[in-house]
């Protein structure tokens, strides 16, 4: 591979560096571009051929449908690992001994005490506020009650700051969910491990003297958290480094990620595929209508849950979701109709060539909803579940972005505008 990369224009030559990856990534670094040109930029809408950054964090291969965190498969750390454990990994690079564990959970204890000042902010939202927005308000209003800005090049600051961040966003979460649901909100139970703790908190009715955790439940629970925990530079985790880029503080950063997740192209998805299922099954479960849909392009009916900006093979974690939905639904007895008309439309669209032609595949939102659902989770919650488990990730690439001391992000543009013209008085115009 050659270290240089030569872009010809006007009869002049100018040389870039090549940069190549542990996993042998080849990138023209053009941090000088504008400067070696005299004012050449690239265009690149939706920066689907642009790096914005060099990450040790996750590595994904969407040719082969390849998913790792800090070098471990998403296929064993789904399998074997906890979901705390894969945030310890994500945000500190290695695994943790039993004994760093411990201590990251003594101390996410510690810090799990959300201000009462905090639910009067949530009270001021009506029923109706979708718990995306309300989780993204309390995100940031954690600044309000955390004042400090972080103090990167410290070690300890930043511990902290990710702890309470680690601590009190599964709270939040829960609060948003009890207050949805005109529960008291309460807070979780420091003998039960992480997640245990999550759905004790979400689901606890006032009314029971205690809440029995459902192994499947916890288990399923676990697995669907790590398979969400990071993607590298998707939209909301680009979202955070460029938002933290500013040295904004590291809640208004998670804050904006949550925003920029919500989208219906990104994480807003599983909410959407639900909704899409729900719709194809109250029109008579006629799948081909709505693969003809899809296809329409005068349609701007879309098969949520398919397709990938990055995936031009199997998303990995489809095909673990995929497996554990039939497993969750039968441990825990239960029919939906709705994974049936799923599998219909998967079938139909792996075998249709407008989906085959476009390597369009099911993604991660397709079958998660399924499984959430089956859990107990409202719909419009999914998408708060997805940023739950992307929160490690988060954290991780925005303690490497300010670690690894990156500018301040600021793309450029090619202005196609008016040109220069004068003011005219309103009287002349
Ligand atoms: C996530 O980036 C990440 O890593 C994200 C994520 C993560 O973990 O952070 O993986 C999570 O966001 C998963 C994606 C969830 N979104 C959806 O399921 C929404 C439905 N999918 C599409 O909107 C779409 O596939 C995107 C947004 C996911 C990707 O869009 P791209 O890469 O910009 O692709 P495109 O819009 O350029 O589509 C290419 C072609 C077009 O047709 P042509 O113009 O070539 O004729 O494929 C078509 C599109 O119309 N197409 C679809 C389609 N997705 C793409 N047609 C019908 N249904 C679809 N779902």
């Amino acid at each position: 591979m050659s270290n240089k990369a030569t872009i010809e224009l006007d009869g002049k030559k100018y040389e870039f560096p090549v940069v190549v990856g542990t996993e042998n990534e080849v990138a023209i670094e053009i941090k000088s571009l504008r400067a070696d040109t005299g004012g050449l930029i690239t265009l690149d809408p939706g920066y689907k051929n642009t790096g914005s950054c060099k990450s040790a964090i996750t590595f994904l291969n969407g040719e082969e449908g390849i998913l790792r965190y800090r070098g471990y498969s998403i296929e064993e750390l789904a399998d074997k690992a906890s979901f705390l454990e894969v945030a310890y990994l994500l945000i500190f690079g290695e695994l943790p001994t039993q004994e760093q564990l411990d201590k990251l959970y003594k101390d996410i204890k510690k810090e799990s005490h959300v201000d009462e000042e905090m639910k009067k902010i949530l009270d001021g939202f009506p029923k109706s506020a979708h718990p995306m927005g309300v989780l993204s308000s309390l995100t940031s209003a954690l600044i309000a009650f955390n004042p400090s800005a972080v103090n990167v090049e410290s070690d300890e600051e930043m511990y902290n700051a990710i702890i309470k961040l680690l601590a009190k966003f599964p709270v939040l979460v829960a609060w948003t969910l009890r207050k949805k649901n005109g529960q008291p909100l309460d807070y979780g139970d420091s003998s039960l491990d992480y997640v245990d703790n999550i759905l004790k908190m979400m689901f606890k009715s006032p009314h029971e003297e205690h809440y029995d955790i459902d192994p499947v439940v916890s288990s399923a629970l676990n697995k669907l958290l790590i398979l969400h925990a990071d993607h590298e530079q998707n939209c909301s985790t680009s979202t955070v480094r460029i938002v933290g880029s500013s040295h904004a503080g590291l809640f208004a950063s998670i804050s904006a990620g949550i925003s920029a997740l919500w989208g219906p192209l990104h994480g807003g998805a599983n909410q959407a595929v639900i909704e899409m299922l729900e719709n194809i099954k109250e029109d008579g479960g006629d799948t081909k209508k709505y693969m003809g849909k899809a296809k329409d392009k005068e349609d701007p009916f879309r098969l949520m849950g398919f397709g990938h900006r990055v995936y031009k093979n199997f998303d990995p974690r489809a095909k673990i979701i995929k497996k554990s939905a039939d497993q969750v639904l039968d441990q825990l007895g239960v029919e939906d109709p709705v994974l049936d008309i799923a599998k219909g439309l998967e079938k139909e669209a792996l075998e249709d060539s407008y989906f085959v032609d476009r390597k369009l595949y099911p993604n991660v939102d397709f079958y998660s909803g399924i499984i959430y659902r089956a859990l107990g989770i409202p719909t419009e919650m999914f998408t708060v579940m997805f940023a739950l488990g992307r929160l490690p990730g988060w954290i991780a690439q925005w303690r490497e972005m300010r670690l690894e001391k990156e500018p301040i992000g600021r793309p450029r543009q090619v202005y196609t505008g008016e040109n220069l013209r004068d003011f005219k008085d309103i009287s002349k115009r």
